[in-house]
């Protein structure tokens, strides 16, 4: 039985790089992985009024994915030099309720990608000190932060095998994190 893996998008448009790359992985790794990415779009802003004993639909399943997955993979641009929040909030929902965070133990491979040359190493150090927050099992592993990410991903396809097999490595890396 190949693992189950949450593909986590920190961007909601359409034409994202960071969703294309999470898309090209789940391809590129079909046989060895089921990698499913996770719809945020549904999701409500944070209020801790409406994380009561019944929370918003989105949230319920949002939650349960993440439990149920073997593993996640979470992908984030850059905004201002941190994750989008469309990210920041969907952690901050599945964080909850205290003590009882989806993301406990749950093994993460965490990357950024970004057309500026720095790839999004801000948005990645504050999205892995907020998994850390969480306990997550976060991999340990060169950072993957795809630079230039605009010039690599075209028209649904990755063309730079470098930065690709780079990618391919980290999901081998939890893979290996998730069998420990
Ligand atoms: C950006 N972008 C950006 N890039 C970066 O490397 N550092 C940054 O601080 C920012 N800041 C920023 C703020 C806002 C509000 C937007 C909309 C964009 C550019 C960003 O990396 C680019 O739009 C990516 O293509 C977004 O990722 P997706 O949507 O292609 O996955």
């Amino acid at each position: 039985n190949r693992p189950v893996l949450l593909g986590i998008a920190g961007s909601l448009r359409q034409g994202s790089v960071t969703r294309g790359i999470l898309d090209a992985l789940a391809e590129a790794a079909r046989v060895q992985v089921d990698l499913r990415i996770a719809p945020l779009d549904a999701l409500p802003l944070y209020n801790q009024d409406l994380d009561q004993d019944r929370p918003p639909p989105a949230v319920a399943a949002l939650r349960h994915a993440i439990i149920a997955a073997d593993g996640l993979v979470i992908g984030s641009p850059e905004y201002n030099h941190g994750m989008p929040g469309v990210l920041k909030n969907a952690l901050d929902w599945v964080s909850r309720p205290y003590g009882h965070s989806a993301l406990k133990d749950k093994p993460v491979l965490t990357f950024t990608a970004s057309p500026a040359s720095t790839g999004g190493v801000r948005a990645h150090a504050q999205l892995n000190e907020t998994l850390a927050a969480n306990a997550a099992r976060i991999v340990r592993r060169p950072q993957i932060a795809v630079a230039f990410a605009d010039a690599k991903y075209r028209d649904g396809h990755f063309a730079d095998r470098e930065s690709f097999d780079f990618l391919l490595d980290g999901l081998g890396d939890l893979l290996r994190e998730i069998a420990r």
